[in-house]
């Protein structure tokens, strides 16, 4: 696939966070959020002992960031507010906040660039998980003004809102294989956190639309959930057992969201089959009316790598929660030996179609893609550039499976690279940097550009991959 060109008005953009890049974690009015507490209590749970304090300094150095997103070429750009910094202990908002995002919102508007906003990147203000966080039901309520508040009070700049990114990860990463504090490895906890997230995306969508029917959000705005979706494989010649851990897999982490999100319901072939193995969501009167209300305007689709899967050898696991898979290793697979991940582009393509078949006339984007890679130093050419080519041949191969899919009807409008500008991970902190542009942390946090940076904005200019 040589020369591939992407439609004319393909947008072309990055991805990040606010607890991510912003830094400034006790800076005017900011609450604690759990990723501080966790820093706080257990440093060393972080790669080289790097916290969420400084993220990477975008609170100072915004401008400049924008900037250069702007020399990249790039039209847009997602990012998240964080519950944190824009509301107070009694859910009101903090007039620093306000402050702080419309300024960065204005600059990005002024500079030719739109602002995608996200509500939720897997941060929490300390105080609600104080009360149980995602596990206590109240939440719902609670993330159901945070949401309305952040609606009215940017809706006339931002024309894109997402409810959250990658719902799946906090169930899994706190409550399910205990990699994240609080280290729980209870899936009904899990199941009940996935359940109470479904639920504050659909009041949130519900309050979008009235705000909008009720003239106090532009018509012109929309709104969209962002899951880390992985097309679902396995072996070449499967057995019924290989095609039902298949079946789970994708339906507790795709098929979940693209029903709420296209039809406004739960997959109910899901629900019966934990309902069997004695895993209970709480559905109470009124939920179904609720979920009902969940169907977006499009989506965002974060991919990085595919699931590959095959029939658990045990059905229950050592802590006693279900398995419905085990990991099914491909013998050709080719990994991303840094963070773990296989690198599969064709994944993009069958995702793509399978977003096209399975919810007919719902639009979608990539939302986040990229490569991250540890101790980028040892790729510096004599000039002291990083000759960062496995990054150019993994956007250049996903861009051309994207390219293929709108040649075969997909409806994907844009591509956000994950992350333009280097920035902290969570537990992994700096360890694998995805930009094209790095940072420098033993220099203030000094940007600087790759190899990379001068082939993506090429690209992002001419919309032709080569
Ligand atoms: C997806 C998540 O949305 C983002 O927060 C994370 O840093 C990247 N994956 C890389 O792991």
């Amino acid at each position: 696939m040589n020369n591939c060109k992407l439609p004319k008005d393909f947008f072309f953009g990055t991805a990040m966070s606010g607890p991510q890049t912003e830094g400034a974690y006790n800076k005017d009015g900011r609450l604690p959020s759990i990723w501080d507490t966790w820093s706080d209590r257990e440093i060393n749970a972080f790669h080289n002992n790097v916290g969420s304090y400084v993220g990477n300094d975008f609170y100072n150095k915004y401008e400049e960031d924008i900037k250069i997103l702007k020399g990249l070429n790039f039209d847009s750009y997602r990012t998240s507010i964080q519950w944190t910094r824009l509301l107070d202990k009694n859910g009101k908002l903090n007039p620093k906040g306000v402050e702080y995002y419309h300024k960065v919102i204005d600059f990005s508007l002024d500079n030719g660039i739109d602002v995608f906003i996200n509500l939720h990147h897997f941060d929490l203000p300390q105080y609600l998980e104080d009360r149980g966080g995602w596990t206590n039901r109240e939440i719902i309520e609670a993330y159901g003004n945070y949401a309305r508040l952040a609606f009215k009070e940017f809706g006339a700049k931002v024309k894109h809102w997402f409810t959250f990114n990658e719902p799946i990860v906090v169930p899994m990463q706190m409550y399910s294989n205990g990699a994240w504090y609080p280290y729980e490895r209870d899936y009904n906890k899990a199941m009940t956190v996935q359940y109470h997230i479904t639920l504050a995306h659909c009041l949130a969508v519900r309050e979008f639309n009235k705000l909008k029917k009720e003239g106090e959000l532009p018509e012109v705005c929309d709104i969209g959930l962002i899951n880390n979706f992985a097309p679902p494989y396995t072996k070449e010649n499967p057995s019924k057992e290989d095609l039902e851990a298949v079946r789970m897999t994708d339906g507790v982490h795709n098929r979940w969201w693209l029903d709420v999100c296209s039809k406004g319901k739960l997959p109910f072939d899901v629900i019966d089959t934990l309902k069997e193995l004695g895993i209970s969501i709480d559905m109470r009167e009124g939920d179904e009316a609720l979920i009902a209300c969940g169907k977006v305007d499009w989506l965002g689709f974060n991919y990085y790598q595919p699931a590959r899967v095959q029939a658990p050898k045990e059905k229950i696991d050592e802590h006693g929660n279900p398995k419905f898979a085990d990991e099914y290793v491909w013998q050709e697979r080719k990994m991303n030996i840094y963070r773990g991940w296989e690198i599969y582009p064709r994944g993009i393509y069958d995702f793509a179609m399978k977003i096209t078949k399975e919810c007919p006339n719902l639009p979608f984007f990539i939302s986040e893609n990229g490569m991250g890679v540890e101790g980028e130093d040892k790729f510096k050419n004599s000039d002291g550039i990083i000759e960062d080519d496995y990054r150019i041949e993994f956007v250049k191969e996903h861009l051309e499976w994207v390219a293929k899919a709108i040649e075969d009807g997909a409806d994907c409008r844009g591509y956000h690279y994950w992350a333009a500008i280097d920035n902290w991970s969570w537990a992994n902190a700096f360890k694998n940097r995805y930009g094209f542009i790095g940072v420098d942390l033993a220099n203030k946090y000094t940007r600087f550009s790759k190899k990379s940076a001068t082939w993506i904005a090429e690209v992002s200019k001419t919309k032709v991959i080569k």
